[in-house]
């Protein structure tokens, strides 16, 4: 039988990732079936447990509104889910067993670093917003080693309860969005701002002269935030389609133990 693989949320339709995979697996010449399921919020450890003994699953993406659950009831998690609160990949051994990973952050640092040419270490980076996606993207963040990581938040509490969650990792501080002082490199939209067509409310004089702004959500269009950021003539205004992408190309990593290219992949999304 073919290895099966699917990519479960609420709701799922919309989902990129059965693409993104047939696209790695023709890519890399692997044989196996990739679809999307939508699962029902209650009981969900128990649908995947159906889920496997029907299909057989060799593995799971898990996307909104799980990723936070699955961390709560999945006890085998590798130390960045551990440290993300939250689990985007999961890998079904022969006896069932599932260990959960979050490849989320490291999609977001190789596209920033590989696929647009940026810089991370030495560099003042502003991250916006305080919930499960900035927290799944700081490690792999302080990993570079910028020079500090600010987190802005609507709820300043939460920026800088996050913010000391990470202490040991780097410098690391939170605020309110009047507590954004000086001048930032990259800057990182990961509120749900862009989801209601609105932008966090910051000054474009955090812009560095070669700021790069990043919105990890991504449309057909412009988000809200790249529109923010071409408006105000930010040297880069990139969307969170590479992240998609490169988040992907780590889980079918440690599922098949290859390395797909994520360029053709993007460029085809793109299309
Ligand atoms: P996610 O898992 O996508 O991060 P979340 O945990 O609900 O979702 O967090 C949403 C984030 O977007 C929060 O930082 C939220 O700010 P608050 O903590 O103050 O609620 C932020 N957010 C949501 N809508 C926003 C808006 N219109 N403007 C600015 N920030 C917004």
């Amino acid at each position: 039988m073919t290895d099966q693989y699917a990519v479960i949320g609420h709701p799922i339709s919309h989902s990129k990732s059965p693409k993104i995979h047939q696209a790695f697996a023709k890519q890399t010449g692997q044989s196996l079936e990739y679809r999307a399921i939508d699962i029902y919020p209650d009981d969900v450890a128990g649908q995947i447990q159906q889920l496997h003994n029907a299909l057989k699953l060799k593995g799971l993406n898990v996307t909104v509104p799980f990723k936070e659950t699955l961390w709560s009831l999945i006890d085998d998690l590798s130390e960045r889910a551990d440290r993300a609160g939250a689990v985007n990949t999961i890998v079904i051994s022969e006896s069932g067993n599932l260990f959960g990973d979050n490849t989320d952050g490291v999609g977001l640092s190789r596209d920033l670093l590989s696929n647009h040419g940026l810089t991370i270490k030495d560099k003042r980076i502003l991250l916006l917003g305080a919930g499960g996606a900035s927290r799944g993207v700081i490690a792999p963040l302080l990993q570079e080693a910028p020079t500090d990581l600010f987190i802005a938040n609507r709820t300043a509490e939460k920026a800088t309860n996050l913010a000391n969650d990470f202490q040991d990792l780097g410098a690391i501080s939170g605020g309110g969005w009047s507590d954004i002082k000086g001048k930032f490199d990259i800057v990182i939209n990961a509120t749900a701002a862009s989801l209601q067509g609105e932008v966090p409310p910051i000054s474009a004089a955090c812009l560095a002269d070669e700021a790069a702004c990043y919105d990890m959500m991504y449309g057909d269009r412009d988000t809200a935030f790249v529109t923010w950021a071409k408006a105000h003539n930010a040297a880069h205004a990139l969307d969170g389609l590479g992240m998609l992408v490169e988040q992907a190309a780590e889980a079918f990593f440690l599922w098949r133990g290859i390395r797909p290219e994520s360029q053709p992949v993007i460029a085809m999304l793109r299309q």
